[in-house]
């Protein structure tokens, strides 16, 4: 059948022929399910020792916690898609209504996927890219608005 023109799947998937070359995800690129595995261990380890984020947590276990998160960041950096097929839409902003995450919490939680990440040992522009990612998502999270300092008052009086 095949002439040798055939292209894509009929080259036998061979990237360099035809179609387009077969692009790594980030999710492979990153290190698979053991990165991200190895990334939320670590995240968790030290929310497990904080007084602001553990009280957040479920009180008996970080496991399903850890779960979702891992499930989540595999799903949205191109891997598999377990997360959705079993939470459905993330809707990350609407889950996260239940909980008052103010600047101090978002700092703590960025604190330590920081220091996740650095224990990953990620080359740097992966770990540029994932990290942007991180504080853009830990900043829409927060759903409580730091408090405006005091402006001057203007007094109409005095003047
Ligand atoms: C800004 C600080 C944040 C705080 C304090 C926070 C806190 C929490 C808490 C308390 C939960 C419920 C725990 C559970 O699943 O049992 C949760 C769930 C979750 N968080 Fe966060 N979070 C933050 C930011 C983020 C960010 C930036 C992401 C994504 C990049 C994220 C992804 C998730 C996911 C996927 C879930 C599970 C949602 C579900 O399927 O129910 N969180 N978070």
């Amino acid at each position: 059948m095949s002439d040798g023109t055939t292209q894509g799947e009929a080259t036998g998937g061979d990237p360099t022929v035809g179609g387009t070359p077969a692009q790594p995800t980030p999710y492979e690129l990153f290190g698979a399910a053991p990165f991200f595995e190895s990334l939320v261990e670590a995240f968790y380890r030290q929310v497990a020792e904080d007084d602001v984020l553990r009280p957040m947590y479920p009180p008996d276990s970080l496991e399903g916690a850890k779960w979702r998160l891992r499930a989540f960041l595999e799903q949205y950096w191109g891997g598999p898609t377990t997360y959705s097929d079993q939470r459905g839409h993330p809707r990350l902003r609407m889950r996260h209504a239940g909980f008052a995450i103010d600047s101090v919490a978002r700092d703590r939680w960025l604190t330590y996927m920081r220091r996740a990440l650095d224990e990953q040992g990620l080359p740097s522009d992966q770990d540029l890219m994932l990290w942007q990612y991180l504080q853009g998502a830990a900043f829409a999270m927060q759903n409580v608005p730091d408090e405006t300092p005091p402006g001057p008052v203007f007094d109409a009086e005095s003047t």
